[in-house]
């Protein structure tokens, strides 16, 4: 297995569901889905006869760091079930018979894990590779075989009832082949974080900071609280205003909206096109810093998160973007527009 990719053990595992935030939603999802797992056995027996046994298939999308390989890893954990996360260019090899066997391998392998186990999950990363034309290795017929070959042995799973959980995760959701598309069961899509759930992660790495005894200024929590109000108050009038919902990435109206009234510059503003993992990056730049000064300063944390930049600003691929066009126009508008921070927190 570990040719192909990394396994996990539940026990091996760090995260934990609650520790990425928001994506109710599809925490949801997910949860029914690996409950559904843990009691596969019966299920597929006593639906055996009806066809209507469901396919433990999920196909995660959205821009890279938005938390679909930590997400999932953290339900394995939960419901104790080891996962793979494979590399998908890892099974692809510019010899088409040999991707075929890969594929297969990898998915008879994972099988029988999930037969003695009692449950798998098997977690195609960047699963875009097998079927997409970019690898460029193959001509198009091969591409389709490769394809139908993966879509065969998935089917096989499902048709034999084996408790395999089949994820696919991508970043390039538009150059996915439509057939692997259609053929998992559900399709989860990760985004960007609002301003809302960025609060909510900056928080939760400081938090984790100061469980490890390490000093942060109270001005940080003051400063996000302070601009979140702000923010907050101008997104309700400005809805009530239109007389519907806008979301903060639409056209750049909520941010247009707030510069109007007033110019802030705070962390909530510059993380604008972060990913999750993004502000994770820029807390760990700060620590850095912090090792030299004992404690985390407003400045520290909006420098190294400025440092670090946002996904959305860099990746210009257009299929990332084509879901989040408005979102990179606002977000590199407000990149481009650096200022000093502030060390005292906005007024309000
Ligand atoms: N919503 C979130 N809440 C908290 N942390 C997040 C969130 N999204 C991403 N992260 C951080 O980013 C890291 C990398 O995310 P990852 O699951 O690898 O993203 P993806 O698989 O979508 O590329 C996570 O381990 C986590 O620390
Ligand atoms: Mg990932």
């Amino acid at each position: 297995m570990g040719k192909y990719g990394t396994v996990y053990l539940p026990e091996d595992i760090k995260e934990n569901v609650e520790d990425i935030k928001g994506n109710e939603f599809k925490k949801e999802r997910l949860n029914d889905f690996f409950k559904a797992l843990t009691k596969y056995k019966e299920l597929s027996e006593q639906l055996k006869k009806t066809k209507l046994s469901p396919s433990l298939t999920v196909l995660l999308f959205g821009p890279p760091g938005t938390g679909k390989t930590s997400l999932t890893r953290a339900f394995s954990k939960k419901y104790n079930i080891p996962m793979c996360v494979v590399e998908s260019d890892r099974l692809v090899s510019p010899l088409l018979g040999d991707t075929i066997k890969n594929i297969r391998n990898v998915v008879e392998l994972s099988a029988d894990i999930a037969k003695e186990n009692n449950s798998f999950v098997l977690f195609f990363d960047e699963i875009d590779a097998i079927g997409s034309e970019r690898s460029n290795i193959h001509e198009v017929g091969e591409i389709k075989r490769a394809v139908i070959s993966f879509l065969q042995v998935i089917d096989k799973v499902n048709y034999e009832g084996i408790p395999l959980a089949i994820f696919g995760a991508t970043n390039h959701q538009h150059q996915l082949d439509s057939a692997i598309w259609r053929r998992f069961t559900f399709h989860l899509h990760f985004d960007f974080p609002n301003y809302e759930l960025r609060k909510e992660i900056m928080e939760s790495f400081l938090e984790k900071i100061e469980n490890a005894n390490i000093g942060v200024d109270k001005g940080i929590y003051e400063h996000l609280n302070n601009e979140y109000s702000l923010i907050k108050e101008v997104h309700e009038n400005l809805e009530t205003k239109l007389g519907r919902s806008i979301s903060e990435f639409e056209n750049n109206l909520l941010w247009n909206e707030i510069e109007k009234k007033q110019d802030i510059n705070g962390l909530l503003k510059l993380t604008i096109g972060y990913s999750g993992s993004d502000i994770e990056r820029g807390t760990r730049v700060a620590l850095f810093k912090v090792i030299q000064t004992g404690i985390l300063t407003y400045n520290i944390f909006y420098q190294s998160l400025e440092l670090v930049g946002g996904t959305a600003v860099h990746v210009d691929r257009q299929d990332v973007l084509s879901s989040t066009r408005s979102l990179k126009r606002t977000a590199t508008k407000y990149a481009s527009n650096k200022t000093p921070p502030r060390e005292t927190p906005p007024e309000v």
